[in-house]
């Protein structure tokens, strides 16, 4: 059983954001700030795991609330983060061991820090352990006050002289706590400050007064304890979110043409030899195979592409299959439960939902078709359409192989096209077309001679009535 346990805070109100959200729920890189906090998490494998919530706390558990084994701890009201922590007593009573502790609102924490930061915390035998960054220019964080060297205290920037300002090591409000000290510690912290809270920091100075050991471990990379609080930090977090992965693809084999505009989220997988254009967003649980081509603009959702699909400019794919070889696009959309067949191609203006379609088959222009099965080799005309709602139902259409839809065909659903059958240019199917014949519905075409003559000579008055209103009842 291990003995670390994590505390993640995520009461605070985030007044900096103006936002009707809580702020952790607030995406970067794909995920909440406050999942990104928690896989960095998991990655210590804790006995516990407590987020602290307050404000909107409902709103922050129901989006959570798919997590198993994660605790909640209200904080009502949020008196500061040293009350803040005080919250999880709950929860770790009678536990032992090491506890860590998390801000939600700080996403870029690498697991090998974490690591690091517990070792060095374990191997010390220190009651606290303060993860510390340096940083350049002006910063609302706390200063690591330093006494011969060793953490002495932290004093946060409202509270700092203009000696503390000065100080270019900051707190990253990351810490790892030896259980049995800390909640009697907590217990003792005041709310004498500028801010009038609960200073989770001032702990440093009470365990120091106590004779307990502080220690502090300094990282290298400042930017992995970004904090957000202010939607232009969130913007900061969510551009080296997206630089790292990229990255990562990079170096796996996936060509991204402009790596400033592909937006490729934490649980997208991609093959070698995929050429990523610019503009393109990779989201949820997208998977895409190797020699891919996804052009300028595309958006794909939770859809998998196998090996070598062309997804044209301006597609939008969502929950939905692309089987080898397809092309698909450019502005075609791919609706939830699609399955795009073998070497099939959609084209411009085609829409597909809860659609198949099979295996070399074509839908290249203007198409709407929506809970259908299409199969093997099938070509649908341009402008066809599957009228699949009655208003009240949705009813499905089913083109079977070899079939061919002649352009600007309505299918009435529910309606079945049998093997081979042809269809009529401008058909409305109202019934089942049987294998082998041809169906047809236009009516016989009318050609009323001298039409046009006779329109000119009837002069200027009745030239308000459109030619098309005409044809249409030549006799009025
Ligand atoms: C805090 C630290 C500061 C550090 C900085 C690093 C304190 C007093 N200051 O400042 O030394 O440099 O983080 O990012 O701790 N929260 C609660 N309940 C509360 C107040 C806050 O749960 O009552 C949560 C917030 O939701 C947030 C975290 O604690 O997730 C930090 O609070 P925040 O107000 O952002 O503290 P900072 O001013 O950033
Ligand atoms: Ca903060």
């Amino acid at each position: 059983m291990s003995t670390t346990h994590v505390v993640i805070l995520a009461a605070g109100k985030g007044t900096r954001m103006k936002s009707a959200e809580p702020k952790v729920l607030h995406q970067a890189g794909g995920l909440p700030l406050i999942e990104h906090v928690l896989r960095a998490a998991d990655s210590l494998s804790p006995a516990t795991t407590v987020v602290v919530v307050g404000h909107m706390a409902e709103r922050v558990q129901a989006a959570l609330g798919k997590r198993l084994g994660l605790r909640f701890a209200l904080q009502e009201p949020q008196l500061g983060t040293g009350h803040a922590l005080l919250q999880a007593e709950p929860h770790l009573a009678g536990a032992a061991g090491t506890v860590v502790l998390l801000s939600g609102d700080v996403p870029l924490l690498r697991p090998a820090t974490l690591k690091a930061l517990v070792d060095r915390h374990l191997a010390s035998g220190a009651a606290a352990t303060v993860l510390t960054a340096r940083v350049s220019g002006p910063h609302e964080y706390g200063r690591i006050v330093r006494e011969n060297g060793g953490i002495a205290a932290i004093v946060e920037h409202k509270d700092a002289t203009p000696a503390q300002r000065a100080i270019d090591e900051i707190n990253s409000g990351i810490y790892a706590f030896a259980l049995e000290p800390l909640f009697d510690a907590l217990r003792s912290i005041g709310s004498g400050n500028a801010q009038g809270e609960y200073y989770l920091p001032d702990l440093v100075g009470i365990y120091r007064a106590q004779g307990h050991t502080v220690e502090a471990v300094l990282l290298d990379d400042s930017r992995e304890i970004l904090g957000v609080n202010s939607r232009r930090e969130l913007a900061d977090v969510t551009a080296i979110l997206k630089t790292t992965r990229n990255e990562e693809l990079m170096a796996a084999g996936v060509s991204i043409v402009d790596p400033a505009t592909a937006w490729i989220g934490p649980d997208v997988a991609i093959g070698p030899d995929t050429v990523i254009h610019p503009n393109v967003y990779l989201e949820g649980r997208t998977r895409i195979g190797s020699g891919c081509v996804i052009h300028a603009g595309v958006r794909i959702v939770d859809s998998t592409i196998a090996d070598g699909a062309i997804i044209n400019n301006y597609c939008v794919i969502t929950e939905s299959l692309v089987a080898s070889g397809a092309r698909i696009g450019p502005f075609a959309h791919i609706r939830p439960q699609s399955e795009i067949g073998e070497g099939a191609h959609v084209g411009n203006f085609t829409e597909l939902k809860k659609t198949v379609l099979g295996k070399g088959s074509k839908a290249n222009h203007l198409s709407y078709l929506g809970d259908a099965v299409i199969g093997e080799r099938v070509n649908i005309g341009a402008g066809t359409i599957t009228c699949n709602y009655d208003g009240t139902h949705k009813h499905q259409t089913i083109v079977e192989d070899d079939a061919f839809v002649g352009s600007d065909t309505q299918l009435i659903a529910p309606v079945t096209v049998q093997k081979g059958a042809y269809i009529g240019t401008g058909t409305t199917v109202r019934e089942d077309v049987p294998s082998g014949s041809l169906a047809v519905s236009a009516g016989k075409q009318r050609n009323i001679e001298g039409w046009v003559a006779k329109r000119q000579s009837r002069g200027p008055k009745s030239e308000t009535r459109s030619p098309r209103s005409e044809a249409r009842d030549p006799k009025s």
